[in-house]
């Protein structure tokens, strides 16, 4: 197993109280797998990236448990030195923000060289060659030339590309990429969604895709974990996902998802907002949102029941919403 996260718990201290963003997350992601981290926004998505690659802001974030195992080694457990050098080789990340992620004053192909110089010990004369082929691999047009222009220069779209090029720069075994597409229009999504879903094919990466939107994942994904106030409520293989959820809150979320055979038709959404993570209600945290939920829900917490051997669901009716 390349990753393998477990029963994470992150934690922050707010003026509100505590805030309990990640509540015992565990998940697993493969050479050459696509997890799809699925949830509206808050539910502890970007959180338990951030503490997966050790970027987490500490304070005011707290780990307050769980380990973090990648290539059978603990992350959480390495001194920072160690984990910058995991960071740099091992594990890449993509925001869904470029133009904050990259440095507005370096020109493009100095920032993708700069990889291959601190990491590969190179000469700024090849890691320069390296940074238009890269820029090619992620088909920017005229990347010999363009290698000399600044962030803003480039659309949006451009510029996630260059993000995905940094990424993959130094063929990392796992990228972590968060909404990595939110900020884009629909048809650039799709082209920079497609060069991803490429790219990790080519390398047999392991790919953890956060997002909200269901849609994307469809085609690109081979397991979905759905996220709800700071939990795993349900993972299972895209396939019974589609089929039939197992859980309400994932098919709240299937059911709010645009349908170009359903135009102009109200969308359903899920009725109320998510919980503040201070007062995260007791029972079933989903049980205020449930069209299932009754007495039991609100006083027992599930745990991720056993649906089938590749699937878990955290709710006491998961039978009855298979069923639909
Ligand atoms: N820097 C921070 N300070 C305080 N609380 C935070 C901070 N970052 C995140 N949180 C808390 O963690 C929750 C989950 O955030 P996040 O993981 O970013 O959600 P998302 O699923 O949208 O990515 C937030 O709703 C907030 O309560
Ligand atoms: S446990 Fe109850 S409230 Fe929670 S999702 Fe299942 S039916 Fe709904
Ligand atoms: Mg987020």
């Amino acid at each position: 197993m390349l990753l393998e996260v477990r029963d994470l718990h992150v934690e922050f201290r707010t003026r509100d109280g505590v805030a309990r963003a990640v509540n015992g997350v565990s998940y697993q992601v493969d050479a050459g797998e696509t997890l799809a981290i699925l949830g509206e926004s808050g539910s502890g998505k970007s959180v338990t990236a951030q503490a997966v690659m050790g970027i987490l802001d500490m304070p005011p974030g707290r780990i307050t448990g769980g380990e973090v195992i990648f290539q059978g080694r603990d992350l959480l457990k390495l001194k920072e030195a160690e984990r910058r050098k995991v960071r740099g080789a091992g594990m890449a990340m993509i925001f869904q923000d470029a133009l904050s992620s990259l440095n507005p004053v370096i020109p493009v192909g100095d920032q993708l060289g700069e990889m291959f110089v601190v990491h590969r010990g190179m000469s700024w004369r090849d890691a320069r060659a390296r940074a238009v082929e890269l820029m090619d691999r992620v088909r920017i047009p005229a990347a010999r030339e363009r290698v000399r222009q600044y962030p803003h220069q480039f659309s949006g779209g451009m510029r996630q590309r260059i993000m995905i090029a940094m990424a993959i720069a130094l063929e990392p075994a796992l990228i972590i990429a968060d909404e990595p597409t939110t900020a884009l229009d629909v048809t650039v999504q799709a082209q920079v969604m497609d060069l991803l879903a490429e790219l990790q094919r080519e390398y047999r990466m392991g790919l953890v895709l956060i997002t909200h939107d269901l849609g994307v994942v469809a085609d690109v994904a081979d397991r979905i974990a759905v996220m709800y106030a700071g939990r795993i409520v349900e993972s299972a293989p895209v396939y019974d996902i589609y089929k039939a959820p197992a859980h309400p809150y994932t098919r709240g979320l299937l059911d709010s998802v645009p349908r170009l055979d359903q135009k102009g038709q109200e969308l359903y959404a899920i009725k109320g907002l998510p919980p503040n993570l201070t007062r995260i209600p007791p029972g079933c945290a989903f049980h205020p949102r449930c069209p299932l939920a009754r007495g039991l829900c609100r006083v027992d917490e599930p745990s991720l029941f056993e649906v089938s051997a590749t699937r878990g669901s955290a709710c006491h009716f998961w039978r009855e919403c298979l069923d639909g």
